[in-house]
Protein backbone atom coordinates (compact mmCIF):
# COMPACT_ATOMS: atom_id res chain seq x y z
CA UNK A 1 0.00 0.00 0.00
CA UNK A 2 1.35 3.18 -1.14
CA UNK A 3 -0.06 6.32 -0.83
CA UNK A 4 1.18 10.37 0.16
CA UNK A 5 2.57 12.15 3.23
CA UNK A 6 4.29 10.65 5.89
CA UNK A 7 7.19 12.31 5.93
CA UNK A 8 7.90 15.97 5.49
CA UNK A 9 10.81 17.49 5.73
CA UNK A 10 9.83 20.43 8.28
CA UNK A 11 9.86 20.78 11.03
CA UNK A 12 13.42 18.79 11.32
CA UNK A 13 17.05 19.76 10.51
CA UNK A 14 18.04 20.05 7.15
CA UNK A 15 21.40 19.92 5.30
CA UNK A 16 22.64 20.84 1.82
CA UNK A 17 24.96 19.17 -0.52
CA UNK A 18 25.09 18.79 -3.87
CA UNK A 19 24.93 14.97 -4.20
CA UNK A 20 23.89 12.99 -1.57
CA UNK A 21 24.61 9.50 -1.55
CA UNK A 22 22.78 6.78 0.41
CA UNK A 23 25.12 3.58 1.78
CA UNK A 24 28.41 2.45 2.35
CA UNK A 25 28.92 -0.20 0.89
CA UNK A 26 31.09 -0.64 -2.40
CA UNK A 27 29.12 0.92 -4.24
CA UNK A 28 28.30 4.24 -2.11
CA UNK A 29 32.07 4.85 -1.26
CA UNK A 30 33.12 4.92 -4.97
CA UNK A 31 29.95 6.97 -5.86
CA UNK A 32 31.32 9.12 -2.84
CA UNK A 33 34.46 9.79 -3.86
CA UNK A 34 34.06 9.91 -7.30
CA UNK A 35 31.49 12.67 -7.24
CA UNK A 36 33.34 14.99 -4.64
CA UNK A 37 35.40 16.69 -7.69
CA UNK A 38 31.59 17.83 -8.66
CA UNK A 39 30.71 19.49 -5.22
CA UNK A 40 29.71 18.69 -1.52
CA UNK A 41 28.85 15.31 -0.85
CA UNK A 42 27.06 14.08 2.01
CA UNK A 43 27.46 9.94 2.57
CA UNK A 44 24.20 9.00 4.78
CA UNK A 45 24.36 5.16 6.34
CA UNK A 46 22.10 3.07 8.33
CA UNK A 47 24.54 2.31 10.80
CA UNK A 48 28.33 2.13 10.85
CA UNK A 49 30.21 2.86 7.45
CA UNK A 50 30.96 -0.95 7.27
CA UNK A 51 27.74 -2.60 8.40
CA UNK A 52 26.75 -3.24 4.80
CA UNK A 53 27.40 -6.30 2.82
CA UNK A 54 30.38 -5.57 0.93
CA UNK A 55 32.52 -6.59 3.93
CA UNK A 56 30.57 -10.28 4.30
CA UNK A 57 31.63 -10.82 0.39
CA UNK A 58 34.30 -13.75 0.47
CA UNK A 59 35.20 -14.71 -2.81
CA UNK A 60 36.47 -11.37 -4.67
CA UNK A 61 36.47 -9.43 -8.01
CA UNK A 62 35.65 -10.79 -11.15
CA UNK A 63 37.76 -8.77 -13.94
CA UNK A 64 39.81 -9.95 -17.27
CA UNK A 65 42.60 -9.36 -15.36
CA UNK A 66 45.11 -12.46 -16.89
CA UNK A 67 46.38 -12.25 -19.98
CA UNK A 68 44.76 -15.47 -21.42
CA UNK A 69 41.27 -13.51 -20.31
CA UNK A 70 39.77 -11.11 -21.99
CA UNK A 71 36.74 -9.10 -21.89
CA UNK A 72 34.67 -10.74 -24.52
CA UNK A 73 35.35 -14.12 -22.42
CA UNK A 74 33.78 -11.99 -18.94
CA UNK A 75 30.86 -10.92 -21.48
CA UNK A 76 29.94 -14.63 -22.88
CA UNK A 77 30.01 -16.26 -19.23
CA UNK A 78 28.07 -13.37 -17.70
CA UNK A 79 25.51 -13.30 -20.45
CA UNK A 80 25.35 -17.34 -19.77
CA UNK A 81 24.78 -17.22 -16.57
CA UNK A 82 21.86 -14.48 -16.69
CA UNK A 83 20.08 -16.61 -19.26
CA UNK A 84 18.58 -14.49 -21.98
CA UNK A 85 17.83 -11.58 -19.85
CA UNK A 86 20.77 -9.12 -19.56
CA UNK A 87 21.28 -6.12 -21.27
CA UNK A 88 24.60 -6.83 -23.58
CA UNK A 89 25.42 -2.97 -23.76
CA UNK A 90 25.38 -2.85 -19.75
CA UNK A 91 27.19 -6.75 -19.57
CA UNK A 92 29.88 -4.75 -21.86
CA UNK A 93 30.48 -1.83 -20.07
CA UNK A 94 31.01 -3.69 -16.91
CA UNK A 95 33.71 -6.36 -18.79
CA UNK A 96 35.37 -3.41 -20.30
CA UNK A 97 35.87 -1.23 -17.75
CA UNK A 98 36.17 -3.66 -15.00
CA UNK A 99 39.78 -4.33 -15.78
CA UNK A 100 40.79 -0.72 -15.12
CA UNK A 101 38.12 0.08 -12.48
CA UNK A 102 40.28 -3.18 -9.83
CA UNK A 103 43.64 -0.91 -11.02
CA UNK A 104 41.72 2.12 -9.58
CA UNK A 105 40.84 0.59 -6.23
CA UNK A 106 44.62 -0.84 -5.90
CA UNK A 107 45.62 2.57 -6.68
CA UNK A 108 43.14 3.88 -3.85
CA UNK A 109 44.89 1.52 -1.03
CA UNK A 110 43.42 -2.25 -1.57
CA UNK A 111 45.42 -4.86 -1.14
CA UNK A 112 45.04 -8.17 -3.18
CA UNK A 113 46.40 -11.33 -2.66
CA UNK A 114 49.10 -11.94 -5.16
CA UNK A 115 51.55 -15.20 -5.96
CA UNK A 116 54.75 -15.46 -5.34
CA UNK A 117 56.08 -13.46 -8.73
CA UNK A 118 54.05 -10.27 -7.78
CA UNK A 119 51.14 -10.96 -10.12
CA UNK A 120 47.40 -10.83 -9.21
CA UNK A 121 46.48 -14.43 -7.71
CA UNK A 122 43.68 -14.87 -9.55
CA UNK A 123 40.52 -18.13 -9.09
CA UNK A 124 37.67 -19.54 -10.53
CA UNK A 125 34.23 -19.68 -9.40
CA UNK A 126 30.97 -21.08 -10.84
CA UNK A 127 29.76 -20.53 -14.33
CA UNK A 128 33.66 -18.66 -14.83
CA UNK A 129 35.61 -20.83 -17.74
CA UNK A 130 38.75 -18.96 -16.77
CA UNK A 131 40.71 -18.01 -13.49
CA UNK A 132 39.46 -14.29 -13.02
CA UNK A 133 38.65 -13.76 -9.96
CA UNK A 134 41.15 -11.22 -8.05
CA UNK A 135 41.07 -11.88 -3.60
CA UNK A 136 42.36 -10.52 -1.16
CA UNK A 137 42.89 -11.68 3.00
CA UNK A 138 42.20 -15.39 1.25
CA UNK A 139 38.62 -14.72 1.62
CA UNK A 140 38.08 -11.55 2.89
CA UNK A 141 37.73 -9.70 0.06
CA UNK A 142 34.89 -7.58 0.71
CA UNK A 143 36.80 -6.38 4.18
CA UNK A 144 39.91 -5.22 2.36
CA UNK A 145 37.66 -3.49 -0.36
CA UNK A 146 35.50 -1.47 2.51
CA UNK A 147 38.89 -0.80 4.55
CA UNK A 148 40.37 0.77 1.61
CA UNK A 149 37.79 2.39 0.93
CA UNK A 150 36.83 4.53 3.90
CA UNK A 151 40.27 5.16 4.72
CA UNK A 152 40.28 6.83 1.48
CA UNK A 153 37.27 8.74 2.36
CA UNK A 154 38.40 10.27 5.43
CA UNK A 155 41.13 12.49 3.08
CA UNK A 156 38.26 13.28 0.34
CA UNK A 157 36.58 15.53 2.24
CA UNK A 158 32.75 13.64 2.16
CA UNK A 159 31.02 14.25 5.16
CA UNK A 160 29.44 11.12 6.38
CA UNK A 161 26.19 10.45 8.57
CA UNK A 162 25.87 7.27 10.29
CA UNK A 163 22.82 5.47 12.06
CA UNK A 164 20.54 7.56 9.77
CA UNK A 165 17.96 5.54 8.06
CA UNK A 166 16.77 7.22 4.64
CA UNK A 167 12.79 7.74 4.34
CA UNK A 168 11.62 9.31 1.30
CA UNK A 169 12.81 10.75 -1.54
CA UNK A 170 12.09 14.65 -2.16
CA UNK A 171 11.17 15.80 -5.39
CA UNK A 172 10.51 19.31 -6.81
CA UNK A 173 7.10 20.33 -8.62
CA UNK A 174 8.17 18.77 -11.77
CA UNK A 175 8.87 15.51 -10.31
CA UNK A 176 13.01 15.99 -10.09
CA UNK A 177 15.24 14.36 -7.18
CA UNK A 178 15.32 17.16 -5.00
CA UNK A 179 17.00 15.11 -2.25
CA UNK A 180 16.05 12.70 0.86
CA UNK A 181 14.09 12.88 4.46
CA UNK A 182 16.26 10.79 6.83
CA UNK A 183 15.69 9.13 10.52
CA UNK A 184 18.80 9.71 12.55
CA UNK A 185 19.83 8.09 15.61
CA UNK A 186 23.34 8.76 15.57
CA UNK A 187 24.79 11.96 18.03
CA UNK A 188 26.20 14.92 16.44
CA UNK A 189 22.77 15.45 14.93
CA UNK A 190 19.72 15.95 16.11
CA UNK A 191 17.70 12.47 16.39
CA UNK A 192 14.61 12.50 14.31
CA UNK A 193 13.41 13.01 10.86
CA UNK A 194 15.29 15.60 9.38
CA UNK A 195 16.56 15.99 5.45
CA UNK A 196 19.14 16.57 3.02
CA UNK A 197 18.46 18.79 -0.10
CA UNK A 198 20.53 17.91 -2.87
CA UNK A 199 20.75 17.89 -6.43
CA UNK A 200 21.59 14.51 -7.09
CA UNK A 201 20.46 12.03 -5.01
CA UNK A 202 22.53 8.30 -5.63
CA UNK A 203 20.70 5.08 -3.62
CA UNK A 204 23.62 2.50 -3.48
CA UNK A 205 21.63 0.84 -0.20
CA UNK A 206 22.38 -2.47 -0.85
CA UNK A 207 19.97 -5.81 -0.79
CA UNK A 208 17.01 -6.61 0.51
CA UNK A 209 18.25 -10.65 1.60
CA UNK A 210 16.16 -9.99 5.23
CA UNK A 211 13.23 -10.55 3.13
CA UNK A 212 13.53 -13.69 3.86
CA UNK A 213 14.31 -15.40 7.14
CA UNK A 214 17.21 -16.91 6.72
CA UNK A 215 20.19 -15.57 4.16
CA UNK A 216 23.52 -14.34 3.62
CA UNK A 217 22.45 -10.93 3.74
CA UNK A 218 23.38 -8.64 7.19
CA UNK A 219 20.43 -7.22 9.77
CA UNK A 220 20.81 -3.66 7.41
CA UNK A 221 19.87 -5.34 3.99
CA UNK A 222 16.09 -4.43 4.33
CA UNK A 223 14.95 -3.09 1.09
CA UNK A 224 14.95 0.16 1.98
CA UNK A 225 16.63 1.51 -1.14
CA UNK A 226 13.88 -0.49 -3.47
CA UNK A 227 10.91 1.13 -0.98
CA UNK A 228 11.92 4.25 -1.79
CA UNK A 229 11.88 3.97 -4.98
CA UNK A 230 8.66 2.40 -5.38
CA UNK A 231 7.16 5.03 -2.91
CA UNK A 232 8.50 7.68 -5.51
CA UNK A 233 7.62 5.84 -8.44
CA UNK A 234 10.90 5.34 -9.76
CA UNK A 235 10.65 1.74 -11.88
CA UNK A 236 11.73 -1.41 -10.21
CA UNK A 237 12.86 -4.64 -12.09
CA UNK A 238 13.52 -8.21 -12.04
CA UNK A 239 12.44 -8.54 -8.50
CA UNK A 240 11.54 -12.07 -8.98
CA UNK A 241 15.25 -13.39 -9.66
CA UNK A 242 16.32 -13.62 -6.04
CA UNK A 243 19.72 -15.42 -6.17
CA UNK A 244 20.08 -18.71 -3.20
CA UNK A 245 23.52 -18.73 -3.24
CA UNK A 246 24.41 -23.18 -3.36
CA UNK A 247 26.49 -22.90 -0.23
CA UNK A 248 25.47 -21.55 2.87
CA UNK A 249 26.80 -23.09 5.91
CA UNK A 250 23.71 -25.36 7.20
CA UNK A 251 22.74 -24.51 10.88
CA UNK A 252 19.77 -26.75 11.45
CA UNK A 253 16.04 -26.35 10.12
CA UNK A 254 15.19 -23.67 12.65
CA UNK A 255 18.00 -21.61 11.92
CA UNK A 256 17.19 -17.91 11.33
CA UNK A 257 18.78 -14.21 10.15
CA UNK A 258 22.24 -13.94 8.66
CA UNK A 259 23.76 -17.26 8.26
CA UNK A 260 27.43 -18.02 7.02
CA UNK A 261 28.57 -18.05 3.81
CA UNK A 262 30.75 -21.00 2.12
CA UNK A 263 32.52 -19.35 -0.68
CA UNK A 264 32.28 -20.63 -4.24
CA UNK A 265 36.13 -19.89 -4.46
CA UNK A 266 35.85 -23.39 -2.47
CA UNK A 267 34.71 -25.03 -4.90
CA UNK A 268 37.02 -22.88 -7.39
CA UNK A 269 40.10 -24.47 -5.28
CA UNK A 270 38.95 -28.10 -5.88
CA UNK A 271 36.40 -28.82 -3.15
CA UNK A 272 33.38 -31.39 -4.15
CA UNK A 273 30.02 -31.51 -3.49
CA UNK A 274 28.86 -34.85 -1.84
CA UNK A 275 25.85 -36.64 -0.69
CA UNK A 276 25.48 -38.59 2.65
CA UNK A 277 26.94 -41.44 1.04
CA UNK A 278 29.66 -39.64 -0.47
CA UNK A 279 28.17 -39.58 -4.25
CA UNK A 280 29.37 -36.52 -6.19
CA UNK A 281 25.55 -35.33 -7.58
CA UNK A 282 26.65 -32.60 -9.80
CA UNK A 283 28.78 -34.75 -11.96
CA UNK A 284 26.95 -35.29 -14.95
CA UNK A 285 24.07 -32.56 -14.80
CA UNK A 286 26.49 -29.58 -16.26
CA UNK A 287 29.40 -29.43 -18.38
CA UNK A 288 31.24 -27.54 -15.55
CA UNK A 289 29.58 -30.00 -12.71
CA UNK A 290 30.63 -28.11 -9.36
CA UNK A 291 31.58 -25.05 -10.96
CA UNK A 292 28.27 -24.86 -13.06
CA UNK A 293 26.40 -21.57 -12.70
CA UNK A 294 25.06 -21.08 -9.41
CA UNK A 295 21.25 -21.29 -9.80
CA UNK A 296 22.14 -24.58 -11.48
CA UNK A 297 24.41 -25.85 -8.72
CA UNK A 298 22.05 -24.71 -6.49
CA UNK A 299 18.60 -26.69 -8.02
CA UNK A 300 20.99 -29.52 -8.22
CA UNK A 301 21.68 -29.30 -4.14
CA UNK A 302 17.98 -28.89 -3.88
CA UNK A 303 17.15 -32.13 -6.25
CA UNK A 304 19.29 -34.17 -4.79
CA UNK A 305 17.58 -33.04 -1.06
CA UNK A 306 14.73 -34.26 -2.37
CA UNK A 307 16.17 -37.08 -3.61
CA UNK A 308 17.72 -38.38 -0.84
CA UNK A 309 15.56 -36.85 2.46
CA UNK A 310 18.07 -35.23 3.46
CA UNK A 311 18.11 -31.77 4.44
CA UNK A 312 21.52 -30.69 3.51
CA UNK A 313 24.45 -32.00 0.92
CA UNK A 314 28.09 -31.80 2.26
CA UNK A 315 30.95 -29.72 0.82
CA UNK A 316 33.82 -31.88 0.71
CA UNK A 317 37.03 -30.14 1.25
CA UNK A 318 39.06 -32.12 2.98
CA UNK A 319 41.81 -32.74 0.60
CA UNK A 320 42.90 -29.26 0.46
CA UNK A 321 44.64 -29.41 4.41
CA UNK A 322 44.87 -27.21 7.27
CA UNK A 323 47.72 -25.57 5.83
CA UNK A 324 46.02 -24.51 2.36
CA UNK A 325 42.59 -23.99 4.66
CA UNK A 326 44.59 -21.24 6.70
CA UNK A 327 46.11 -19.42 4.08
CA UNK A 328 43.23 -19.51 1.64
CA UNK A 329 39.79 -19.70 3.64
CA UNK A 330 40.54 -17.84 7.14
CA UNK A 331 37.19 -16.75 7.79
CA UNK A 332 34.99 -19.78 6.25
CA UNK A 333 37.80 -21.89 8.56
CA UNK A 334 37.06 -19.82 12.00
CA UNK A 335 33.21 -19.96 11.13
CA UNK A 336 32.65 -23.45 10.26
CA UNK A 337 34.98 -24.26 13.60
CA UNK A 338 32.76 -21.51 15.61
CA UNK A 339 29.96 -23.73 14.52
CA UNK A 340 31.62 -26.96 15.75
CA UNK A 341 32.79 -28.23 12.24
CA UNK A 342 36.23 -28.68 11.39
CA UNK A 343 36.69 -28.50 7.65
CA UNK A 344 39.81 -30.32 7.80
CA UNK A 345 39.20 -33.04 9.38
CA UNK A 346 34.79 -33.10 8.46
CA UNK A 347 32.92 -32.53 5.44
CA UNK A 348 30.77 -29.60 5.51
CA UNK A 349 27.09 -29.18 5.83
CA UNK A 350 25.64 -26.43 3.10
CA UNK A 351 22.50 -25.66 1.84
CA UNK A 352 21.05 -23.08 -0.65
CA UNK A 353 20.64 -19.84 1.14
CA UNK A 354 18.99 -16.11 -0.14
CA UNK A 355 21.83 -14.17 -1.16
CA UNK A 356 21.81 -11.67 -3.85
CA UNK A 357 19.01 -9.44 -5.65
CA UNK A 358 19.61 -9.45 -9.18
CA UNK A 359 17.23 -6.90 -9.55
CA UNK A 360 16.41 -3.84 -8.14
CA UNK A 361 15.75 -0.13 -9.58
CA UNK A 362 15.91 0.01 -12.70
CA UNK A 363 18.92 2.54 -14.54
CA UNK A 364 20.73 3.30 -17.73
CA UNK A 365 24.11 2.75 -18.77
CA UNK A 366 25.13 5.73 -15.76
CA UNK A 367 22.92 4.64 -12.89
CA UNK A 368 20.15 7.07 -13.92
CA UNK A 369 16.47 6.11 -12.59
CA UNK A 370 13.32 7.14 -14.33
CA UNK A 371 13.55 9.64 -12.06
CA UNK A 372 15.29 13.00 -13.16
CA UNK A 373 18.37 13.50 -10.68
CA UNK A 374 18.03 9.87 -9.11
CA UNK A 375 20.61 7.44 -9.17
CA UNK A 376 21.39 3.83 -8.53
CA UNK A 377 24.34 1.59 -7.90
CA UNK A 378 25.73 -1.54 -6.06
CA UNK A 379 23.00 -4.10 -5.01
CA UNK A 380 19.82 -1.94 -4.75
CA UNK A 381 19.97 -1.07 -8.38
CA UNK A 382 19.09 -3.49 -11.77
CA UNK A 383 21.95 -2.04 -14.21
CA UNK A 384 20.42 -5.01 -16.74
CA UNK A 385 24.15 -6.65 -15.89
CA UNK A 386 23.04 -9.71 -13.63
CA UNK A 387 19.63 -10.94 -16.17
CA UNK A 388 18.10 -13.73 -14.73
CA UNK A 389 21.10 -14.87 -12.93
CA UNK A 390 24.30 -13.14 -11.17
CA UNK A 391 27.24 -14.72 -12.41
CA UNK A 392 29.81 -15.03 -9.26
CA UNK A 393 32.01 -12.34 -7.79
CA UNK A 394 30.35 -9.74 -10.53
CA UNK A 395 28.73 -7.59 -7.86
CA UNK A 396 31.66 -6.13 -6.45
CA UNK A 397 33.11 -5.37 -10.13
CA UNK A 398 29.67 -3.50 -10.87
CA UNK A 399 29.37 -1.35 -7.85
CA UNK A 400 32.64 -0.32 -8.69
CA UNK A 401 32.45 0.04 -12.40
CA UNK A 402 28.68 2.21 -12.34
CA UNK A 403 29.59 4.08 -8.82
CA UNK A 404 32.47 5.65 -11.12
CA UNK A 405 29.86 6.16 -14.38
CA UNK A 406 27.30 7.73 -12.10
CA UNK A 407 29.56 10.14 -11.06
CA UNK A 408 30.40 11.07 -14.87
CA UNK A 409 26.43 11.17 -15.31
CA UNK A 410 26.40 13.74 -12.01
CA UNK A 411 28.70 15.77 -13.66
CA UNK A 412 27.02 16.08 -17.33
CA UNK A 413 23.38 16.14 -15.95
CA UNK A 414 23.77 19.22 -13.63
CA UNK A 415 20.03 18.39 -12.22
CA UNK A 416 18.80 21.58 -10.84
CA UNK A 417 15.64 21.04 -8.77
CA UNK A 418 13.40 23.87 -7.06
CA UNK A 419 11.69 23.73 -4.12
CA UNK A 420 10.81 20.52 -2.44
CA UNK A 421 7.30 19.54 -2.04
CA UNK A 422 6.31 16.88 0.39
CA UNK A 423 7.51 13.37 0.40
CA UNK A 424 4.96 10.54 -1.28
CA UNK A 425 5.84 8.36 1.97
CA UNK A 426 3.58 5.51 3.22
CA UNK A 427 0.27 6.02 4.40
CA UNK A 428 0.93 4.15 7.61
CA UNK A 429 3.56 1.89 9.10
CA UNK A 430 3.78 -1.76 10.24
CA UNK A 431 5.11 -2.77 13.97
CA UNK A 432 8.20 -3.96 13.96
CA UNK A 433 7.52 -7.17 14.89
CA UNK A 434 5.51 -7.92 11.62
CA UNK A 435 9.54 -8.33 10.13
CA UNK A 436 8.74 -11.73 11.09
CA UNK A 437 5.57 -12.48 9.90
CA UNK A 438 7.15 -11.11 5.97
CA UNK A 439 10.24 -13.56 6.50
CA UNK A 440 8.48 -16.57 7.32
CA UNK A 441 5.98 -16.03 4.77
CA UNK A 442 9.01 -15.40 2.40
CA UNK A 443 10.84 -18.14 2.87
CA UNK A 444 7.69 -20.73 3.32
CA UNK A 445 6.50 -19.88 -0.03
CA UNK A 446 9.11 -17.47 -2.32
CA UNK A 447 11.90 -19.39 -1.57
CA UNK A 448 14.39 -21.38 -3.59
CA UNK A 449 11.16 -23.90 -5.38
CA UNK A 450 8.26 -22.10 -5.93
CA UNK A 451 4.83 -22.79 -7.14
CA UNK A 452 1.89 -21.03 -7.62
CA UNK A 453 -0.16 -22.42 -4.47
CA UNK A 454 2.50 -21.52 -2.35
CA UNK A 455 2.82 -18.20 -4.21
CA UNK A 456 -0.99 -17.26 -3.72
CA UNK A 457 -0.74 -17.87 0.00
CA UNK A 458 2.50 -15.48 0.30
CA UNK A 459 0.40 -12.89 -1.78
CA UNK A 460 -2.71 -13.68 0.58
CA UNK A 461 -0.55 -13.60 3.93
CA UNK A 462 1.41 -10.11 2.75
CA UNK A 463 -2.28 -8.62 2.25
CA UNK A 464 -3.28 -9.37 5.20
CA UNK A 465 -0.49 -6.92 6.76
CA UNK A 466 -2.15 -4.05 6.66
CA UNK A 467 0.40 -0.40 7.27
CA UNK A 468 -1.07 1.57 10.10
CA UNK A 469 -0.99 5.42 10.99
CA UNK A 470 -1.27 4.66 14.62
CA UNK A 471 2.00 3.02 14.55
CA UNK A 472 5.19 5.00 15.57
CA UNK A 473 7.19 6.13 13.20
CA UNK A 474 10.50 4.31 14.76
CA UNK A 475 13.33 2.54 12.85
CA UNK A 476 11.96 -0.86 13.92
CA UNK A 477 8.73 0.23 12.04
CA UNK A 478 10.34 1.86 8.76
CA UNK A 479 11.84 -1.40 8.10
CA UNK A 480 9.47 -3.74 9.09
CA UNK A 481 6.95 -1.55 6.38
CA UNK A 482 10.63 -1.04 3.56
CA UNK A 483 10.13 -5.16 4.10
CA UNK A 484 6.78 -5.52 3.19
CA UNK A 485 6.61 -3.47 0.50
CA UNK A 486 9.59 -5.10 -1.39
CA UNK A 487 8.24 -8.85 -0.40
CA UNK A 488 5.15 -7.67 -1.72
CA UNK A 489 6.81 -6.84 -5.02
CA UNK A 490 8.71 -9.65 -5.07
CA UNK A 491 6.21 -12.25 -4.19
CA UNK A 492 4.14 -10.33 -7.11
CA UNK A 493 6.61 -10.74 -9.57
CA UNK A 494 7.67 -14.28 -9.01
CA UNK A 495 3.71 -15.34 -8.77
CA UNK A 496 3.36 -13.46 -12.09
CA UNK A 497 6.30 -14.98 -13.96
CA UNK A 498 4.61 -18.97 -15.07
CA UNK A 499 8.15 -20.13 -16.08
CA UNK A 500 11.89 -21.44 -14.62
CA UNK A 501 14.83 -19.25 -15.91
CA UNK A 502 17.38 -18.75 -14.14
CA UNK A 503 17.18 -18.57 -9.91
CA UNK A 504 13.71 -18.22 -10.30
CA UNK A 505 12.04 -21.66 -10.35
CA UNK A 506 8.70 -22.99 -10.44
CA UNK A 507 8.22 -26.28 -9.77
CA UNK A 508 4.86 -26.17 -11.28
CA UNK A 509 6.68 -23.99 -14.86
CA UNK A 510 9.66 -26.20 -14.70
CA UNK A 511 10.68 -24.75 -18.58
CA UNK A 512 12.06 -21.99 -20.06
CA UNK A 513 9.59 -20.40 -22.29
CA UNK A 514 11.55 -17.63 -24.34
CA UNK A 515 8.17 -17.34 -26.36
CA UNK A 516 6.22 -15.95 -23.75
CA UNK A 517 9.13 -14.40 -20.81
CA UNK A 518 11.81 -13.35 -22.28
CA UNK A 519 11.36 -10.10 -21.41
CA UNK A 520 11.18 -8.13 -17.82
CA UNK A 521 8.73 -7.58 -15.25
CA UNK A 522 8.53 -3.88 -14.21
CA UNK A 523 6.82 -2.69 -10.99
CA UNK A 524 5.94 1.03 -10.86
CA UNK A 525 3.46 2.70 -8.41
CA UNK A 526 -0.17 2.64 -9.27
CA UNK A 527 -2.76 4.77 -7.42
CA UNK A 528 -2.29 3.43 -3.65
CA UNK A 529 -0.48 0.41 -4.68
CA UNK A 530 2.09 -1.28 -7.01
CA UNK A 531 1.62 -2.38 -10.69
CA UNK A 532 3.55 -5.42 -11.71
CA UNK A 533 3.78 -5.05 -15.98
CA UNK A 534 5.90 -7.11 -18.45
CA UNK A 535 7.91 -4.93 -20.89
CA UNK A 536 9.88 -6.89 -24.00
CA UNK A 537 13.24 -7.59 -23.76
CA UNK A 538 15.60 -3.91 -23.71
C1 LIG B 1 31.07 -16.26 -2.94
O1 LIG B 1 32.18 -16.01 -2.49
O2 LIG B 1 30.69 -17.37 -3.26
C2 LIG B 1 30.12 -15.14 -3.11
C3 LIG B 1 30.58 -14.27 -4.18
C4 LIG B 1 29.40 -13.66 -4.83
O3 LIG B 1 28.31 -13.65 -4.27
O4 LIG B 1 29.56 -13.22 -5.96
Amino acid sequence: MIARVLTAPAPGWTADADVVVIGSGVAGLVAALDCRPHGRVLLVTKALLDAGSTRWAQGGVAAALDPADTPDDHLADTLTAGVGLCDEAAVRALVTDGPAAVRRLIARGAEFDRDPGGDLSLTREGGHHRRRIAHAGGDATGAEISRALRAALKDAGVEVIEHALVLDLLRDAAGRAAGVTLHVMGEGRPGGVGAVRARAVVLATGGLGQVFAATTNPEVSTGDGVALALRAGAAVTDLEFVQFHPTVLWLGPGARGRQPLVSEAVRGEGAHLVDRSGTRFMTGRHELGELAPRDVVAKGIMSRMSETGEPCMLLDARHFGAELWERRFPTILAACRFHGIDPVTEPIPVAPGAHYASGGVRTDLHGRTSVPGLYACGEVACTGVHGANRLASNSLLEGLVFAERIAAAVAADRNDPGPAVPADGPAGLLPGAAREAVQRTMSAHVGVLRDAAGLDRAAADLAALVPSADVAPDVAAWEATNLHTVASAVAAAARRRTETRGSHWRADRPDRDDAAWRGHLVTRRAGTGLATVYEEHR
